[in-house]
């Protein structure tokens, strides 16, 4: 009943009718290693993957998708031509780097078949950098040079992306155990002091295939690799920033709908973003139809009390008072039922700065 009673005051979970203004929502993807010379790994599975992301990635309409690299597994031509001949089937821009696996050195066929070496652009007040990191003097200075011109021309909210992270598992100072590189040493020293002078919010990458995300414990630029698409059935991150605020969640197509937390920085190790005050919560849910339920509460000893919106529609707000909780990690769930009866939960966790 205590529980009940305080933890009432806590949501309020309201329907609203449009997003954000200010929201951006794009998808990160990632290791798609298509292959069609019909021999080696994933000759057989790489194709079907990446139509299952595409198809997900239709459904959610993001205003971009950017692509960490690895998009082949020999770097042949044909296998480029078919990666971007399915990737395009998403139906808004995409924004590619190349991995390891794509003769990144020799970035002349890439530039031919798929795109620039380091693709870059603006939206919503937002810049995103594409890096090729196998060519890391060229794309240092690059990194510069947009930096110096996003600085000049008031852009607050930068964005990295590339295909090999800034810190991956097992260490924590750039020295890499074999097959499991980030960029390393002098050169990721470069990057940071260039991304913390230049307020870069977070790094998108790939390489691991698995999900490892961590802040950097010295600048707190977040560095951010998805799960491997051709391993992963499909998977990728679904991210928004919202007023500078980047939130995500990561999926792989298979239980809509789906939601993001907007406004609310998911927790990840080393990172130091927290919640305080009353926080406007924007829950957004993606899928192939309207959502009629939507439940915000907690998970674990502060369980919270479901609140319950009955309209359809895909886009829903509530305010979480930081004030009445004590000073913890917290598990936010979202609980989602669609039209069809679909059912599906996500959660978040956040690190709160309480009143208690
Ligand atoms: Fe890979």
């Amino acid at each position: 009943m205590k529980h009940l009673i305080r933890l009432s005051l806590l949501f309020v979970l309201l329907l609203a009718v449009t997003r954000p203004v200010s929201a951006v929502v794009f998808v990160h993807l990632s290791d798609t290693h298509i292959n069609v010379t019909g021999k080696g790994r994933f000759s057989q599975e790489s194709i079907p993957t990446l139509r299952r992301a595409v198809a997900a990635i239709r459904i959610i309409k993001p205003a971009f998708v950017i692509v960490t690299g690895d998009i082949t597994e020999y770097g042949d031509e044909a296998s480029m031509a078919a990666y971007w001949a399915e990737i395009e089937k998403v139906g808004v821009p995409v924004h590619t780097v190349q991995g390891n696996h794509d003769k990144p050195r020799k970035p002349e066929r890439f530039n031919r078949v798929v795109g620039a070496t380091h693709p870059v652009f603006d939206i919503e007040g937002c810049r995103f950098i594409g890096l090729n990191l196998d060519l890391a003097d060229e794309a240092l200075a690059l990194l510069k040079e947009q930096l110096a011109d996003a600085k000049a021309k008031g852009i607050r909210s930068v964005f990295t992306f590339a295909h090999y992270p800034l810190l991956a598992p097992d260490n924590a100072a750039f020295n890499l155990s074999p097959g499991c590189a980030s960029l390393q040493g002098e050169r990721a020293l470069r990057y940071l002091a260039l991304a913390q002078e230049g307020g870069i919010v977070a790094h998108f990458c790939g390489h691991l295939h698995s999900s490892y995300d961590v802040a950097d414990p010295y600048t707190g630029i977040l560095s951010l690799p998805v799960p491997g698409c051709v391993d992963h059935k499909g998977a990728f991150r679904v991210c928004s920033v919202t007023d500078g605020v980047l939130s995500w969640s990561v999926f792989d197509g298979s239980t809509w709908p789906l939601a993001i937390l907007e406004s609310v920085p998911p927790h990840v190790r080393s990172g130091t973003a927290f919640l305080e005050g009353k926080v406007s919560l924007q829950l957004l849910a993606f899928g192939p139809e309207p959502v009629l339920e939507a439940t915000l509460g907690g998970v674990g000893r502060d369980v919270l009390p479901p609140v319950v919106c009955t309209t359809a529609g895909r886009a829903f707000e509530g305010t979480l008072d930081c004030t009445q909780l004590k000073s913890n990690f917290y598990n936010l769930r979202a609980h989602l039922v669609d039209a069809a009866g679909n059912a599906s939960d996500r959660t978040w966790r956040v690190l709160v700065k309480g009143g208690k």
